[in-house]
């Protein structure tokens, strides 16, 4: 399915349906609507003064405009926004696939969409807004079903802009929409896999082949390399598994290492989490073939980073692992040495992500970066402290926190600052070893799994993103369908290029 620009006039285009875009007050997409509204005999006005359609959040009208707008519309779907005031991307992108999802539902198969005239968002940031929307909301995993498909009639999907200007600026708008909508929907794809397909070689292959597309460096390191680089955290967590663990790193302008600024983000890679031998009860086994979705978030953004060609050094790491019980599997109370010389005592071999992480720090240290952020489905802790609303985030550069929480608001994979205090530290004292990987008690987990984690990062830019309560399943999101969530790709991604921005001024 193509999604094009043009500057035809709405009632000029031979499509079948036209998407229509409505505030409350109407403002931002006036222009379009008193346009159709005109043509169909003041249609439109007489459903919103009957209240039959107010443009609330998520409602939707079908109009049959039977020869008014041409031979070739059948039909023009409404789609609310809600309040002018509440009217930004991310109610662009909900509206937008809600009106989309409906014209795929009524096998529309080209689709006329009027960008918005004035108000907050110019042409670029709307179109870039519906496209993900669109693209994101479309989306639907299928699995391993055996039979056809149920077909999906949408073909082209066209902007329609008021002028040769706008229409340029929509285009650029939509090539940025396409690269977000790509590194999400590849993130989806690995996290829904099970882990019987999606293993860390599987994880490997996939980043290897996404990265000879876009032009990124690949380079995967196999157990023996982990152990020559002495990442006895990776290896305690993956030596229980008969799957080989991998280390996978891109790199997005390698070339130019030494003239931009680096920026490393990490994400969490566990394939599959039975919790080890602090063995998960069977409920909370349910969603852990998702436990590589930070992973999954990096290769997603690293994706996204490539096509829109952040001008920045940008380098992803995904330790990949499963976490299992077998008689070579790591125990509770076993000492183990991280990459960088730090003893851990385990407690449980439940908190295996922050080890894979801790291996993954220390590795990041070698390009000496000007940031680096982690990303993990880290602990059911800050599901209980945030729900599905927003990841965790634990920083201690304020410049940081604030670029991360901008993106988090402009993409919509909101993120909400926590703290790092000294308490949670000194939760994990070990009697026996340099620090241990969990407290043993239920207070504060998520923070203290941030504590642990800054025990492997230098003072430099740090961030960490506990994504656990955003990997899937949320409810009722109009372009985010049941399973993985994709989340975190976008959210990257939108970091990059803010940083990029904020260190050319
Ligand atoms: N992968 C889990 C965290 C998780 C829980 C992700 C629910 C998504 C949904 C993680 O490895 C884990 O098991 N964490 C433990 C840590 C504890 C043992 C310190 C937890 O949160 O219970
Ligand atoms: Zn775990
Ligand atoms: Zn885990």
């Amino acid at each position: 399915m193509d999604i094009l620009a043009s500057e035809s006039a709405l009632t000029d285009l031979q499509v079948d349906t036209l998407l229509l875009f409505l505030t409350q007050q109407g403002g931002a997409f006036a222009a379009s609507v008193d346009s159709v509204n005109g043509a169909l005999n003041d249609h439109i006005a007489e459903l919103v003064r009957e209240g039959d359609f107010v443009a609330k959040a998520g409602q939707l009208a079908v109009m049959y405009p039977r020869g008014a707008l041409g031979s070739s519309v059948k039909r023009v779907i409404l789609a609310g926004i809600g309040e002018e005031s509440d009217y930004n991307a991310e109610a662009l992108r909900r509206a937008a696939a809600n009106g989309i999802k409906r014209a795929r539902d009524l096998k529309s198969q080209q689709v006329a969409l009027a960008l918005p005239s004035q108000g907050s968002l110019g042409p670029r940031e709307a179109a870039q807004a519906m496209v993900e929307g669109m693209r994101l909301g479309l989306y639907t995993y299928r699995g391993q079903k055996t039979g056809d498909a149920p077909s999906n009639s949408l073909q082209s999907l066209t902007l329609v802009a008021s002028d040769p200007v706008q229409r340029e600026q929509a285009q650029a708008g939509i090539a940025a929409g396409e690269a977000f909508a790509a590194g999400t929907l590849l993130a989806r794809e690995l996290a829904n896999l099970p882990a019987n397909i999606c293993t860390p070689e599987y994880m490997a292959r996939t980043a290897t082949d996404m990265a000879a597309e876009v032009g990124l460096r690949a380079e995967v390191l196999g157990r023996q390399q982990m152990q020559a680089l002495r990442m006895g955290a990776l290896l305690a967590v993956a030596q229980g598994s008969e799957t080989p663990p991998c280390f996978i790193i891109l790199e997005h302008n390698a070339d130019r290492r030494d003239a931009l600024p680096t920026v490393v983000l990490v994400g969490k890679g566990v394939t599959f989490d039975t919790g080890g031998y602090s063995l998960k009860p069977k409920e909370g086994m349910i969603g852990m073939k998702g436990d590589m979705s930070g992973g999954a978030a990096v290769i997603g953004a690293m994706r996204t980073i490539a096509l829109l060609d952040v001008p920045l050094h940008v380098v992803g790491l995904v330790p990949a692992a499963d976490n299992m019980v077998s008689g070579k599997a790591y125990r509770p109370q076993d000492v183990i040495t991280a990459s960088n010389g730090t003893t851990i005592e385990i407690i449980s071999t439940d908190a295996e992500g922050r080890l894979l992480l801790a291996d993954a720090l220390v590795y990041a240290k070698r390009y000496q970066p000007a940031a680096v952020v982690d990303i993990a489905t880290l602990t059911g802790a800050v599901v209980v402290a945030l729900g599905n609303a927003a990841a965790g985030l634990f920083s201690i550069d304020d410049a940081l926190r604030d670029t991360l929480i901008a993106a988090g608001e402009a993409t919509g994979e909101r993120v909400w600052s926590m703290p790092i205090f000294p308490e949670y530290r000194k939760a994990i004292e070990s009697q026996t070893a340099d620090t241990k990987n969990s407290s043993g008690a239920r207070q504060a987990g998520a923070g203290v799994a941030a504590a642990f984690l800054r025990q492997f990062v230098d003072d430099s830019a740090w961030a960490h993103v506990d994504m656990a309560g955003m990997m899937g399943n949320l409810p009722d999101h109009p372009y985010v369908p049941q399973g993985a969530s994709g989340y975190g790709s976008r959210l990257l991604a939108e970091f990059a290029r803010r940083f990029a921005a904020s260190t050319q001024d």
